[in-house]
């Protein structure tokens, strides 16, 4: 422990104290918040020593971005997190302004290692390298010979300021592979991959991708993966322009089915698509499960929206659900993980449920901590409108609707309690099932997670309403039945 630095002494004993300070109640019950101040992406994504470890940017200090630290949280379930102390801080010339995104492999040694990006200011332009960390699942040391990739291992005419948030693996035969993102000599944001035989020593391999200008700007937070039969890039763009229904303007998160040449680098990718299209889902990174799930979870908020705050609270910043995703049809599926099931309780389970335009609701449906599965089908006549109602008080509510005629779901918080002029709604295609909808709405204190159709397309948003706001009610504006399985969800359960 003497290797600790002080910056990092210092955010422990801070967040030891700053934890207490928060009610257990007012954070979401099943998906991670920061143990006290700021956290954005998940980092170090990772299964060692028999747990899942989850990292994320984070400044203990204020609820507010600042220099960035990595903070730590452990689960067996991938839902019930438990905080270990911050494991990076920035102190060195080479990461004094932030420990920036980054991911995490185990050494073939056993020992746990993490790579990230530091950032230095001091020239008054940001340089960003990447560096190493190595440590035994809770105290991390720095690497003596950090950095250990600089803009010297950049192709010709490559930004220093812009080359950050590595993704590692490791690979079959026992060396590691990296993605991190770039920007390119044109200006916008390109994918290269890196090797290393040791973990430690790491040289470029070839370009993944090059955006070129197709989506946004600048890339952030690549992952790179196969995953039955294919070959997935996830990346997240900044400054996109929206695109019909499937992606709105701002910071959104892209995948692409295709296949990687191992030997160039090259991934020959199929058409992009977004992971997700509500509001808040950015940075999404991957892990594989001891069981060979490959998991996704996401930063459960927008850079866009971050002004979306009605009361000062002590922390801000939450993961999304963790995801297991499947390859179909050509798409990318997500559901929520298996485990999620386990917190069931208190099930209501009715079909055949006929619905009017008189919002009904049902005993023993209402919560913010739930699990509702339903199955729409339109009877006789049918219907052009879908409401469901959830986090539901008086003049409070957020709405999911359904229009069958134009096959359009939208989320929609602008009663949610927000005082903030920032998106509120968002909308998605799903796929023509004559008029009928599969979807299922998992609801936390802070947020609302939707898959449609067994999650061809996710819907996510974070809310704020008053926590006495619990009601839920359905209604349709035509004829229409729903078999409906709803859970109570509970973290202490198990
Ligand atoms: C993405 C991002 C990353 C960066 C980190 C800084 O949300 O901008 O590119 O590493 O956040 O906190």
């Amino acid at each position: 422990m003497e290797t600790m630095s002080r910056a990092l002494a210092k955010a422990r004993a801070y967040e030891e104290q700053a934890e207490k300070m928060i009610p257990p109640e007012s954070r979401p019950g099943f998906h991670l918040s920061p143990r006290a101040g700021w956290l954005n992406d998940p980092n170090g994504f990772s299964r060692y020593g028999g747990e899942y470890h989850l990292f994320y940017q984070y400044h203990p200090y204020s609820s507010q971005w600042g220099p960035m630290h990595w903070g730590h949280a452990v689960s067996g379930d991938l839902l019930r997190w438990r905080f270990l102390p911050a494991a990076l801080a920035p102190e060195e010339p080479y990461d004094r302004d932030g420990c920036f995104s980054g991911g995490a492999v185990t050494l073939q040694d056993g020992r746990h290692l993490l790579m990230y990006t530091g950032v230095d200011r001091s020239s008054g332009r940001d340089v960003q390298t990447q560096n190493l960390a190595v440590g035994d699942g809770v105290n991390y040391v720095k690497y003596a010979k950090n950095p250990v990739l600089t803009a010297a291992d950049l192709p010709e005419g490559c930004s220093p300021a812009d080359f950050r948030d590595p993704k590692l693996w490791q690979e079959p035969d026992g060396s590691y592979r990296m993605v991190a993102v770039n920007r390119a000599a044109d200006g916008f944001g390109q994918v290269l991959l890196f090797r290393s035989g040791d973990g430690l020593r790491w040289e470029r391999a070839g370009t993944v991708c090059a955006n070129r200008g197709r989506l946004g700007r600048m890339w952030e937070c690549p992952d790179l993966f196969q995953l039955d039969g294919q070959d997935v890039l996830l990346c997240s763009a900044m400054d996109m322009l929206p695109r019909k229904l499937e992606y709105p303007s701002g910071n959104v998160p892209f995948y692409a089915l295709g296949k990687l040449d191992r030997a160039t680098g090259e991934f020959a990718a199929g058409p992009d698509h977004a992971v997700d299209q509500g509001i808040d889902f950015y940075a999404p990174q991957t892990v594989l499960t001891e069981d060979g799930r490959r998991v996704m979870i996401a930063w459960m908020q927008n850079w866009d929206t971050v002004a979306l705050r009605t009361d000062p609270r002590p922390w801000f910043g939450q993961m999304t659900l963790p995801r297991e995703l499947s390859v179909r049809e050509g798409r990318l599926f997500q559901v929520p993980v298996r485990e999620l099931e386990e917190l069931r309780r208190d099930a209501v389970v009715q079909n055949g449920v006929p619905l009017s335009r008189e919002p009904l609701r049902l005993p023993g449906v209402a919560g913010r901590m739930a699990d509702i599965e339903l199955d729409l089908r339109p009877k006789n006549g049918g219907f052009g409108r879908f409401t469901l109602h959830f986090a539901e008080k008086e003049k409070l509510h957020t709405t999911l609707r359904f229009l069958p005629g134009e096959n359009v779901v939208q989320l929609d918080r602008r009663y949610s309690g927000s005082r903030r002029a920032i998106v509120h709604q968002c909308r998605a295609r799903v796929s023509g099932r004559n008029g009928a909808l599969r979807l299922r709405l998992v609801l936390d204190r802070c947020s609302a997670e939707v898959f449609l159709n067994d999650g061809e397309t996710a819907l996510t948003a974070t809310l704020y309403t008053d926590a006495r706001a619990d009601g839920i009610s359905f209604s349709a504006d035509g004829a229409a039945e729903m078999d409906l399985r709803f859970y109570r969800l509970d973290p202490e359960a198990g």
